[in-house]
């Protein structure tokens, strides 16, 4: 598993769907590692990848929702980084519906995610917990 407790928010849903967001990508770096023969394995690739690319979007609107509520300062710049990832995650779809859902990018996929999820929960994501904090109000 690769969530971690210092991970959390502090906010309810953000844990939820950030807890979420690392339990389907560690279930599919698994799929995509096991031994399993390539053409055995690309279905559940495929499913799990396009929940992925799905969760992704509903989690950003969630979240930059939570900020508006919140008047956090950091919204600009937050959306500015939430775009440009999903931006990269249309440009893998794009990809794979040129190409198929070839190993090498599935891998180069699931890499991206996994270190764009780390940095930007265990960083960026944090600070709303702290603002929210440093201004004595409850986390709802
Ligand atoms: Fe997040
Ligand atoms: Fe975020």
């Amino acid at each position: 598993m690769m969530w971690k407790d210092k991970y959390k928010v502090g906010v309810p849903l953000i844990d939820e769907q950030h807890q979420e967001l690392f339990k389907r990508l560690s279930e599919f770096l698994q799929i995509v590692q096991s031994k399993v023969i390539w053409e055995e394995k690309i279905e559940k690739v495929k499913e799990t990848m396009i929940f992925m690319q799905e969760y992704v979007i509903v989690h950003f609107d969630a979240e930059e929702e939570y900020q508006e509520k919140i008047n956090y300062p950091g919204i600009e710049k937050h959306k500015e980084i939430h775009a440009k990832f999903k931006e990269e995650i249309n440009h893998y779809v794009t990809l794979f519906e040129e190409d198929g859902f070839t190993e090498e990018i599935v891998q180069e996929f699931g890499a991206k995610l996994m270190t764009w999820l780390i940095m930007h929960v265990g960083k960026m994501d944090q600070q709303i917990g702290e603002y929210v904090r440093s201004q004595g109000g409850s986390i709802e």
